[in-house]
């Protein structure tokens, strides 16, 4: 789709990947973006440069995906969806019935909003998750659904509902599997991501960051901005029907990234092991980002490097709202 004099809703546009889309739909030639958001996780604060663009509105209605008449009023007229709200992966442990509530049953309502209004376009969040641990490395697309928690059944019921709206109602979309974001607006409610956020928090108290367990676990960290550029990407394609991985390609282990913050920060603090406190949900994921590349014309631009000093430059300057999330999290200093 071209985007220029488009009409577009951000679903869940408050969060950390959502609020990055809407700050590159703003450098686009589009007419308008709406964000539709019950901040339930997400905040106004994100949002703060992009609702200096007379073009970016929040939706004043609550903007619940579970209201699905609100939802179904917002998208008329509308051309493009973005769809990123979801209930996170250790809330979806705690409590299943809500996942099942907002990631499936609010998914199904923004699905239906689209066809009720004709939106030409959905561009979905789906997850990394859906793979579970990996079997094999890095894991294209056609990698088995080896996914054993709530989240992951929510985001490949996502997929699966999604296939039967485009044969049955011919739902023009595309799914995104996201491996692990990191980045500026990150807060500590990440099961794995929020690793990061803590060893930073560690590392400026002039402690060692711990690592629980031997730090072999390997992950594919994928910068949020990316992940955005991603989300822009899928939207102007032509491809439809399919879930394609979103990430870099590249492995790194836990250790290697404590490593990294300690050279970023310029700290010489060993890094501290402590016994594994908690079950690891996956040991290992890292996804083959090629057939995006070919299909929708997404190849991650930020290495690491560059992806974490970009987020360390974002703590030190919103030291406040670092705090708030910390606190909402339920860390105490
Ligand atoms: N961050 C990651 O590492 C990652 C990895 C894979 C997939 N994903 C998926 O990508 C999407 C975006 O992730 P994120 O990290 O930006 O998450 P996020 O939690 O920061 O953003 C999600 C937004 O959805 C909103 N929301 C929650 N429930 C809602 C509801 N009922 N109605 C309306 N809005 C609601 C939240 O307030 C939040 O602003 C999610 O679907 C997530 O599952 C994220």
């Amino acid at each position: 789709m071209k985007l220029a004099g488009k009409k577009f809703v951000v679903v869940g546009g408050g969060g950390l990947i959502g609020s990055h889309t809407v700050d590159l739909l703003c450098k686009e030639d589009i007419s308008e973006v709406i964000v539709y958001d019950n901040f339930f996780r997400g905040s106004e604060e994100n949002l703060a440069n992009a609702l200096k663009d007379p073009r970016v509105k929040i939706c004043d209605f609550g903007g619940d995906i579970l209201h699905s008449d609100i939802l179904n009023d917002v998208f008329a007229g509308i051309d493009g969806v973005f769809h990123f709200a979801a209930l996170w992966l250790l809330q979806c442990h705690e409590y299943p019935r809500s996942a099942f509530d907002v990631n499936i049953r609010g998914t199904f309502n923004v699905m239906e909003a689209c066809v009720k209004q004709s939106v030409a376009r959905l561009v979905y969040s789906s997850s990394a998750s859906v793979y579970g641990d990996a079997l094999h490395e890095p894991m294209k697309e056609d990698h088995p659904y080896n996914n054993k928690n709530f989240y992951g059944a929510t985001k490949i019921a996502g997929e699966a509902m999604l296939n039967a709206f485009h044969h049955r109602y011919g739902l023009n979309y595309v799914g995104l599997r996201y491996m692990n974001v990191y980045g500026p607006r990150q807060d500590y409610h990440g099961a794995y991501i929020a690793v990061i956020m803590k060893m930073l928090d560690a590392i400026d108290q002039g402690e060692s960051p711990t690592i629980f367990g031997d730090g072999s676990e390997a992950f594919d960290f994928v910068a949020v901005e990316d992940c955005a550029y991603a989300n822009i990407c899928a939207m102007k394609a032509d491809v439809v029907n399919k879930n394609y991985n979103v990430g870099t390609g590249f492995r790194t282990s836990l250790k290697e990234l404590a490593e990294k913050l300690i050279q970023l920060t310029g700290t010489d603090l060993p890094i501290q092991f402590a016994p594994r406190s908690q079950a690891t949900l996956v040991r290992n994921r890292i996804g083959d980002p090629t057939l995006a590349e070919k299909d929708i014309g997404y190849q991650a631009q930020i290495d690491l490097e560059v992806g974490l000093r970009g987020l360390i430059s974002w703590r030190k300057n919103h030291k406040e709202e670092v705090a708030a999330r910390r606190r909402a999290a339920g860390i105490t200093d």
